[in-house]
């Protein structure tokens, strides 16, 4: 999409174009006339789930992964899918080409649904799930464009990070603390140890060796994580899942974070210390060109209905 056609899509309401269509609850209606109840309990508690899922060219990539955690997150809320997994991505495959966008990302929120407000999970419910797409610009080449600079905070979120919720409190915090001191991203550090950022994955390159946090309690599974950890085992290069020290990753040959949205980007900065040489290091480009190669791959094979 040129610039001019994006623009034109960001210029409606809360920068998404009014006439957008939105799939909720197996409607598909423009979004201005889409309603949820105030007593929805996604409004009232932040009780639901979400998934980011991008497509490219119109086609989604690793839609199964996004669908998967979407059915672990539910189960972690304990909340029973309205339909099952694979029918949602029907849906969304059907959805897409109503939305006429080529390169962007399908937003999908699941909640427990409208009912009394009252902290007790109803015996029944009926869940709200809703889902559209946003435009994204064409992905940066790898290697291309501005480093990250990441603000370091303290990781105060709750111990389920592997559920994918929409109570994201700590980490809009986390977001406006960096973005208010000019950085992009928080990075969040628990007793010296780097967990992630607060919408991101971390990686490091130490050496030849690519180190990143487990997933679980203090990590999200992030599928853009999962897919550059098969990408490096097939380019044969070492791996450890462990926690990252903070005097590691300050000296750290190569920094990068990875997200649906920003795939693989290389970090300049964490705090005030430049990482590695100041640029995109060759482990972070290597990664990031075969992760493209996986992209073309994958979106050349998904079918768009
Ligand atoms: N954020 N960790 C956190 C805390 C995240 O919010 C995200 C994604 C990731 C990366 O996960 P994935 O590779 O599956 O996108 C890790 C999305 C994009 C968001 O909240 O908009």
């Amino acid at each position: 999409m040129d610039a001019a056609s994006l623009s034109n899509q960001m210029n409606g309401h809360g920068g998404i174009q009014v006439e957008t269509p939105i799939w909720i609850n197996g409607q598909v209606v423009p979004l201005s006339q889409a309603k949820v109840g105030v007593e929805d309990r996604g409004f009232q508690f932040a009780d639901g789930v979400y998934e980011v899922v991008r497509f490219y060219n119109g086609r989604f990539f690793t839609l199964r992964e996004h669908m998967e955690r979407l059915a672990r997150s539910a189960a972690g809320i304990r909340l029973a899918l309205p339909i099952p997994v694979e029918q949602i991505a029907q849906e969304m495959r059907n959805f897409l080409p109503l939305a006429k966008l080529s390169d962007g990302f399908i937003y999908l929120q699941l909640t427990r649904g409208e009912c009394e407000r009252n902290h007790r999970m109803p015996a029944k419910c009926s869940p709200t799930l809703l889902f559209h797409a946003r435009p994204l610009p064409p992905a940066r080449e790898p290697g291309e464009g501005e480093g990250v600079k990441l603000l370091a905070v303290a990781d105060e979120r709750w111990k389920r990070c592997w559920i994918k919720c929409i109570g994201l409190t700590a980490n809009i915090l986390a977001k406006d603390d960096a973005i208010s001191q000019e950085y992009d991203e928080a990075v969040f550090v628990e007793r010296e140890l780097i967990t992630e950022c607060c919408t991101s994955n971390v990686f490091a390159v130490l050496g030849q060796t690519l180190v990143t946090h487990p997933v679980g309690a203090k990590v999200l599974p992030g599928i853009t994580r999962l897919v550059v950890l098969d990408v490096a085992a097939k380019l044969g290069i070492r791996v450890e899942e462990r926690a990252l020290r903070e005097e590691e990753v300050k000296r750290a040959d190569e920094l990068f974070i990875t997200s649906t949205t920003r795939e693989i980007h290389w970090v300049q900065r964490y705090n005030d210390r430049y990482i590695g040489q100041g640029r995109c290091g060759p482990m972070t480009t290597k990664l990031h060109r075969a992760f493209r190669d996986r992209v073309r791959a994958e979106t050349a094979r998904e079918i768009a209905a």
